[in-house]
């Protein structure tokens, strides 16, 4: 019997309407070929929604979320909503409320022509951040204290755990082993990425990364502050395999990172707690001023499904989506990532076509 999985859709503001479209007929076509089904729960949270019923997301859609296997996201945010609201409930809702600990963001150039770094092509630009995704300045502890007053005080703290520490590590650990050496280096590596110099409380990372490094004498071992990681990554980012890093220098170097593989159209990121229902969507934001203009670039939630149909199981329809992308933009046939360049539902179908025409390669007899 075939296997169904049951996956959330949550396309929410500006563009993420359209970008969802592609990505479903994408699954949709891999389903047929690989021989599974998905039920789809269609879920309206989101600016329009909210504007409606003063509702942003309720508990019980994540009480519902929790028995599923994954859900995908398109993109929150709009300027009629006050800046972080929707933002907090619903993305920082589900990566919080389900403990989706992984911010899981590969980086993988994959035709030369896009990547603004001069002399760099798709060898040098193939990394995975893993950014830690529960805790530090993002666990919503802030305050202020005399606000709207000459003496107004604002803090926010940044909260590390042991716990929420070493898990994310760990699994940087178990991916690097996963991934195997690059080509030309004798073991894989993880790169600490964090700013203990200055933020002392990150101390704790310093020692976790030692003693879970000790665990894997096959996997090899790297250190950079946040500040010269960024000057490596644009100089150097060949020099990057698996790098692990707390929650907001994640947030930034992948914006970092999503440029030097093209830009915001092709990154996608996976939010996972391994084993449990997991939530996917591109990196790039809502975009309102291309909502509803089918300008938007629906790569980066392609490779979103690409990376859901991993965790859901489906680890050569997996393959197959992430392939058919990859060999349109590597033979040219896509030859730029810019908004407007292609039209969204053009891009969703031609993903679908080198799929279909690349099926017989990936299924099994
Ligand atoms: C991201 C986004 C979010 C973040 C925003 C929308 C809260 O920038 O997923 O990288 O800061 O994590
Ligand atoms: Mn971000």
């Amino acid at each position: 019997m075939s296997k169904v999985y049951d996956i959330a859709v949550l396309p929410g503001d500006g563009i993420g309407e359209e970008v969802v479209r592609e990505g479903l007929r994408v699954l949709s076509a891999a389903e047929q070929i690989f021989g599974f089904s998905t039920k789809r729960e269609h879920l309206p949270y989101g600016a329009d929604h909210y504007l409606k019923t003063g509702e942003t997301m309720p508990d019980a859609a994540f009480d519902r979320i929790r028995h599923m296997h994954a859900v995908l996201l398109g993109a929150i945010g709009d300027p009629r909503v006050e800046v972080g609201k929707l933002e907090f409930a619903i993305i920082a809702g589900l990566r919080f409320k389900l403990d989706l600990y992984v911010n899981l963001r590969p980086i993988r150039l994959l035709h030369e022509s896009l990547c603004p770094l001069k002399d760099k092509g798709p060898a040098d630009v193939d990394m995975v951040i893993c950014r830690e995704n529960t805790e530090d300045a993002y666990a919503g502890i802030y305050g202020f204290l005399k606000k709207g007053t000459p003496d107004e005080v604002a803090n926010q703290t940044m909260i590390y755990t042991r716990r929420g520490t070493e898990r994310i590590i760990r699994y940087a650990f178990e991916l690097a082993r996963k991934r195997g050496p690059k080509p030309g280096a004798d073991k894989p590596q993880v790169t600490l990425i964090d700013k203990a110099n200055a933020v002392r409380a990150q101390d704790l990372w310093t020692r976790t990364f030692a003693e879970v490094a000790a665990e894997y004498p096959d996997v090899k071992t790297d250190h950079a502050y946040i500040d010269a990681a960024c000057m490596w990554m644009v100089k150097n980012p060949e020099w990057f395999d698996v790098a692990v890093t707390p929650n907001l220098f994640g947030d930034i170097i992948t914006d970092l990172g999503a440029m030097i593989q093209g830009g915001m159209g092709i990154a996608a990121s996976g939010n996972i707690h391994p084993g449990r229902v997991s939530m996917f969507e591109p990196i790039h934001g809502s975009a309102p001023k291309y909502r509803g203009q089918n300008k938007a670039n629906p790569l980066a939630t392609i490779m979103a499904v690409s990376m859901l149909l991993d965790h859901v199981g489906e680890p050569e329809a997996a393959k197959a989506v992430e392939e058919a992308v990859a060999s349109l933009v590597r033979s040219g046939r896509i030859d730029s990532l810019q908004a407007g360049r292609y039209a969204t539902d053009e891009l969703g179908k031609m993903v679908e076509s080198e799929l279909r025409a690349n099926a017989e390669k990936f299924v099994r007899s």
